[in-house]
């Protein structure tokens, strides 16, 4: 492998350990940051995913709370809880699992959550300011790539970033971020016509698609910075990114890997939000 590889897992533990530590110095103020995770329905990954964050809460220092509703649950019934928790003084983040059942519209969800309370950076209110160099809860993913490039030492201003994929969660956000440091931002999706145009001229690859193994060494250009986005199984079950990451690894300067790359910083990027959303309760 000639890549230098991107340690999401050591660079997330380095960014919890200097929240924990915040964490103690508000709390000492009185406030300990609490975070409420709605789950609706019975999705596996969800429930995974869901009890990350509340293993994380716990070692951190902050409160977590779940709710669990069944799949059949009122639209109404869950935007109840959430004005009850946009209210609740002890919670500084509502989360709401996503994907939703399909009768639930997301939009409504999230539109609902108070954006001083909307840790996932999803409110239109904190996208919005995230777009006009605001400060806004940014997104955790997009906000963790973010991080691992500067704890990194990659300069990004003036570099072309080419995003695959464009997520209201993953792709769009990226990109943004990436132009708020003065990038030059292509985005590529799946009607794109020419990827591999696109993608070889990138100096930054953002590979976001959830497809196994879908960007190739062929790509990529030498020496580029690579960022796999993916969660997926291969045919054999085995966890991997969107990134062919053996061949990749060849070419690339930099690369993240599956696991132990961005996954990590999601979740922490999520705590240090709620973090901030607790310190800036205390100025209200
Ligand atoms: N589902 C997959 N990723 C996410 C995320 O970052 N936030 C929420 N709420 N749901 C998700």
């Amino acid at each position: 492998m000639t890549a230098v590889l991107i340690n999401g897992k050591e660079i997330a533990a380095k960014k919890r350990i200097e929240i924990a530590e915040k964490v103690k110095d508000l709390k000492k103020k009185g406030v300990t940051p609490g975070l409420a995770v709605i789950l609706v329905g019975n999705n596996d990954a969800s429930r995974t995913y869901v009890r990350n964050k509340e293993k994380t809460c716990q070692e951190l220092g902050m409160n977590s709370l779940l709710i669990e509703l069944d799949e059949d649950v009122a639209e109404d019934k869950l935007l109840d809880k959430i004005l009850e928790l946009n209210n609740d003084p002890a919670i500084h983040g509502i989360l709401v699992q996503l994907p939703l059942p399909n009768h639930i519209k997301e939009s409504k969800v999230i539109e609902t959550i108070s954006p001083l309370k909307d840790v996932d950076g999803f409110h239109p209110i904190n996208i919005g300011r995230m777009m006009t160099g605001q400060d806004a809860f940014l997104p955790c993913t997009p906000y963790g790539i973010m991080v691992l490039l500067e704890e990194t030492g990659i300069n990004i201003e003036g570099k072309h970033v080419v995003v695959v994929g464009r997520s209201n969660i993953v792709g769009k956000p990226v990109g943004q971020l990436f132009l708020n440091q003065n990038a030059t931002v292509t985005y590529c999706h799946s009607r794109t016509k020419d990827l591999k145009l696109h993608t070889k001229q990138a100096d930054i690859v953002v590979a976001a698609v959830g497809i196994a193994n879908f960007i190739t060494a062929d790509h990529i250009k030498e020496g580029a910075v690579v960022i796999d986005v993916g969660i997926n199984r291969n045919e054999a079950g085995k966890l991997c990114g969107d990134v062919k990451f053996d061949e990749v690894s060849e070419k690339a300067g930099y690369i993240t890997p599956v696991p132990k790359g961005v996954g990590p910083m999601t979740i922490t990027m999520l705590m240090y939000n709620t973090l901030k959303s607790a310190s800036q309760s205390l100025d209200r």
